[in-house]
Formats: structure tokens, C-alpha cells, sequence
């Protein structure tokens, strides 16, 4: 029974949940509302659009298209900068021997993120080339908790969702894969994260015979 894999990105591989923190904190402050650790994760996962609709309902703050679209770009140029300064060493732990593990098993893998800097971020980590194929932000028209990032991702994997494993670290991103019939894999806080088929701290955490025998037991 083949099994692929679906990885988010912002979260499960890299840590640039960090950077998306710092930039709207920047804009919430701006708008004159502090923003804390609790509300960003409630934009995990979650489309840059949607994200700004969510800080303004915490600040209470109604804007207009215009002003909107505006914060929207200087809001990403601020996070640019610190994707900019990225590199390789910014890997989460575990991702490296992860990908390494399911290439020597022959199990392919894709991307599912929701986010539209997602190609450039693998570029500046150097993991670009590594996946058989990218689904990012840029390629769906509904975001996170909607399944369609990981059925495409299914459909590039020539797989069907029954047999693709979802690694998440957002609530979003679990609902999705739950909701794509994926097997999801929750990596952060398990309370946080309960929603996921199954919770691991981080990637270093997998145990050696997930992909041969924890998973296809749980398919068959
Ligand atoms: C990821 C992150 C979200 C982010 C989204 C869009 O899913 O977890 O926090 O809002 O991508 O990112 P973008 O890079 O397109 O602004
Ligand atoms: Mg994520």
C-alpha cells in the first residue's frame, strides 16, 4: 500500500512563524492594539488576506479595501526582509533526517502550505529541488481550513487522500487534512493540536518505524 507525504511549511520545516509574529505585531502596535504570542496563533495556517481580517477583528479596527491592501503589501515586504536573511540553518530539527528517511524509503513528498512566499522560502533554505512537487498559496483559491491545498498535493503525488500523511503545526492545517480524509500529524503542542490523528513535539520526535509500520497499519 503506497503512502506519500504533504508537508506544511511555516511551522513543520522552517520556523517563520517567528517572522509572521513580528511583522503584524509591528502592524497591530501601528493600529494601536497590542498583539500577543495567543492571537498569532490564531493565524497559523491561515491565508495572508484572512490573517489581516482576523487582527482587525482583535483590534476592533474597521478599514478600508484600500487601507487594507496596503497593509497587506507593507506588511509582507516587513516579513520579506526577514525571509530575506534566511538560510539553511533555519531548518527546524528533525526536518533534514526526516526527508533524508522517506527518500531512502522511496515515499515521495510535496509541499501544502497556504503561503504565497513558500518557493521562495525553500530557495533560501536550500530545499527547493528536495520536493516532487509544491502547492503553496499561489495555486488555490481556498485556504486553510479548506482541503483543497492538500488534495491538489494528493493529486500531484498521483495518490488518493486515504494514502497521504499531512504533517501541520496549525489548527487550520489539521482540520484541512482531517477534512481531505488525510492521516494528520500535528507537530507542536498536543493540546493546541488535539484535533490531529497524531501529536509529536517536534519532527526529532517520529519514531523509526512510523512510515513502515505505525501508518500502513493505520491505512490497512
Ligand atoms: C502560512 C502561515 C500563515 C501565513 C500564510 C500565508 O500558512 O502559517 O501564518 O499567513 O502561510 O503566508 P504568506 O507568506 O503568503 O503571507
Ligand atoms: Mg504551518
Amino acid at each position: 500500500n503506497k503512502i506519500g507525504v504533504i508537508f506544511d511549511l511555516d511551522g513543520v520545516i522552517v520556523d517563520t512563524a517567528k517572522y509572521h509574529f513580528l511583522a503584524w505585531k509591528q502592524l497591530a502596535n501601528h493600529l494601536g492594539f497590542e498583539f500577543t504570542e495567543a492571537h498569532n496563533e490564531l493565524l497559523k495556517g491561515v491565508s495572508r488576506v484572512r490573517s489581516l481580517e482576523i487582527l482587525l477583528d482583535i483590534g476592533k479596527v474597521s478599514l478600508s479595501e484600500e487601507k487594507k491592501q496596503e497593509y497587506l503589501k507593507s506588511k509582507n515586504e516587513h516579513y520579506l526582509k526577514y525571509i530575506m536573511k534566511m538560510g539553511p540553518e533555519e531548518i527546524l530539527p528533525g526536518a533534514n533526517a526526516l526527508l533524508d528517511k522517506l527518500d531512502n524509503l522511496g515515499i515521495e513528498y510535496v509541499l501544502g502550505s497556504a503561503s504565497k512566499n513558500a518557493p521562495l522560502i525553500l530557495k533560501q533554505v536550500n530545499l527547493f529541488e528536495r520536493f516532487s512537487g509544491i502547492v503553496d498559496g499561489n495555486s488555490v483559491t481556498k485556504a486553510k481550513p479548506d482541503p483543497e491545498v492538500f488534495l491538489i498535493g494528493a493529486q500531484k503525488l498521483n495518490l488518493k487522500p486515504e494514502q497521504c500523511v499531512v504533517f501541520e503545526d496549525a489548527i487550520a492545517g489539521v482540520e484541512a487534512a482531517n477534512k481531505a480524509n488525510m492521516i494528520s500529524i500535528g507537530i507542536g503542542d498536543k493540546n493546541t493540536l488535539h484535533e490531529a490523528d497524531f501529536n509529536f513535539k517536534s519532527l526529532t520526535e517520529i519514531p523509526h518505524d512510523f512510515f513502515t509500520a505505525v501508518i500502513p497499519e493505520k491505512i490497512m
